[in-house]
């Protein structure tokens, strides 16, 4: 018996056989089960993935006993110090940090991509206004594949990298759109001289009537939180691109699914949930009422913004944000600002509960990332917008990643079935 096997035994029937480990670059052995069916006639069941490696990945790394998290093997303390977005959506997508011609080469294919055609317009007002924003994102990043059908070849590696491009160029402009058209403003088109970003804050906030000047913080804090949101991998989001790719799906439509599932409250909708939970509070003395409500089994409510599926210490990404949180609210004379206080004592509160600490329930991203959205003039719909756009890159890298292997196949998760057993139909009048 090798050392890098695992021995499965059926009991009932004394069948055992071996199956290979494989061992990654870091992390846990998987165990490899692509034969036990045919081996031994029996499937692994495993709702929620909690034990499986739904796929071999490259891009990027999370130890959530040490509260590690790496893009490409750099870790995101460093990335979000001295990076660019920008930078990193080239680090996520090609492997490898950029020098500095191929950024600027990179920045200026991304420039290029960021208009929308007019007709997504004319599609955008079909929208009630007062859609929420992530329904609009669902719909017109889907329709992207009926607008740039001239790339949709994906066996063709260039297609797909044409596809790419557009997708993270075109996105802040659709969420401005998107946030234009809501709010009932003449929609703006991109300026391509200034940073990804900015542009952004500029789409977002600027009239034809007046000049607009990019505030350098804002977009300094934008960037941060477009870099710790750009990849988690194989979260409940990254799996929906890469389940719906596997189907040969066109990209566009691909990363529409992905949008949809990142809106769920469990998952990207949480940074919403967060804002709307801390007004609910509103005040310290309601924080142990709270807190007491989200430790009661027959109480649905949960502390949004606090635990996560693989991080059983603190998110790394949280900490960033805490801190940037001190400095846009400072910056903004708005060091006193009430909901960040009240978060502050929150997590204070919760980390010394033993309910908390027994469950390893940390805060995670999304506990401060609303707080600076809201120092941004950012309204509480558009944060999971704002998500999105960060994190089209780390879909579109899981999806080209996925695209890449020779071996990949159609995903088809299989079943315990607990329905009913055969039996006969029976006539309509006899029922
Ligand atoms: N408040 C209160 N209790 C919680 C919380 C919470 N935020 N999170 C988990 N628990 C409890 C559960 O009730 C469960 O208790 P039990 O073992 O007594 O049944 C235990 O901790 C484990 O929780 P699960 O839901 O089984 O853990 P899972 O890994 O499935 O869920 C999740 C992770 C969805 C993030 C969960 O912690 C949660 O709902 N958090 C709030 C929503 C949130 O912040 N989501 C954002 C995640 S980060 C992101 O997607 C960007």
């Amino acid at each position: 018996m090798s050392e890098n096997t695992v021995t499965i035994i059926n009991n009932a029937t004394g069948q055992q056989i071996e199956l290979p480990l494989r061992n990654g670059t870091e992390g846990a052995s998987v165990v490899d089960i692509s034969r036990l069916y045919r081996d031994l006639g029996v499937l692994t069941f495993d709702p929620g993935f909690f034990s499986t490696a739904s796929c071999h990945s490259a891009i990027t790394y999370i130890d959530g006993e040490k509260g590690m998290l790496l893009y490409r093997g750099y870790p995101i303390e460093q990335l979000a110090t001295h990076s660019s977005y920008i930078e990193v959506v080239y680090l996520l997508l090609y492997g490898e940090l950029p020098a500095a011609e191929e950024l600027r080469r990179f920045e200026a294919v991304i420039g290029r991509h960021t208009m929308i055609n007019e007709a997504m317009r004319d599609f955008l007002k079909g929208f009630h206004h007062d859609a929420h924003p992530m329904a609009m994102m669902v719909g017109m990043v889907g329709s992207l594949s009926a607008f740039y059908h001239d790339s949709l070849d994906i066996r063709d590696p260039r297609h797909r990298e044409i596809s790419a491009h557009r997708m993270i160029a075109k996105m802040p402009t659709i969420a401005a759109a998107c946030y234009k058209h809501h709010i009932g403003e003449p929609i703006m088109y991109p300026r391509n001289h200034l940073g990804y970003c900015g542009n952004l804050l500029r789409m977002m906030y600027a009239t034809p009537c007046e000049e607009y000047e990019v505030n350098a913080l804002e977009e300094q804090a934008l960037n941060l939180l477009f870099i710790l949101h750009a990849d988690h991998e194989q979260n409940a989001s990254a799996s929906t691109v890469r389940l719906a790719g596997s189907s040969q799906a066109n990209p566009f439509a691909c990363i529409a699914s992905g949008i949809a599932s990142l809106w769920g409250p469990a998952h990207g909708g949480a940074n919403e949930e967060v804002l709307k939970m801390l007004e609910e509070i509103g005040d310290v003395s309601n924080i142990e009422k709270y807190i007491a409500k989200a430790k009661d089994k027959d109480d649905p409510f949960r502390l949004m913004g606090f635990g996560h599926r693989v991080y059983k210490n603190y998110d790394p990404r949280a900490t960033i944000i805490r801190d940037m949180c001190y400095k846009i609210l400072e910056q903004k004379a708005d060091s006193s600002n009430p909901l960040f206080e009240l978060a502050l004592r929150l997590e204070e509160i919760a980390r010394k509960d033993d309910y908390f600490i027994s469950k390893n329930l940390y805060p995670n991203v999304d506990f401060y990332s609303g707080i600076i959205y809201r120092a941004l003039g950012i309204p509480v719909n558009m944060f999971t917008v704002m998500f999105a756009i960060a994190r089209t890159v780390g879909w579109v890298a899981h999806w080209m990643e996925m695209m890449d292997d020779p071996d990949q196949r159609i995903g088809r998760p299989r079943q315990l079935y607990d329905g009913a057993r055969l039996r006969d139909y029976v006539p309509l009048e006899r029922r």
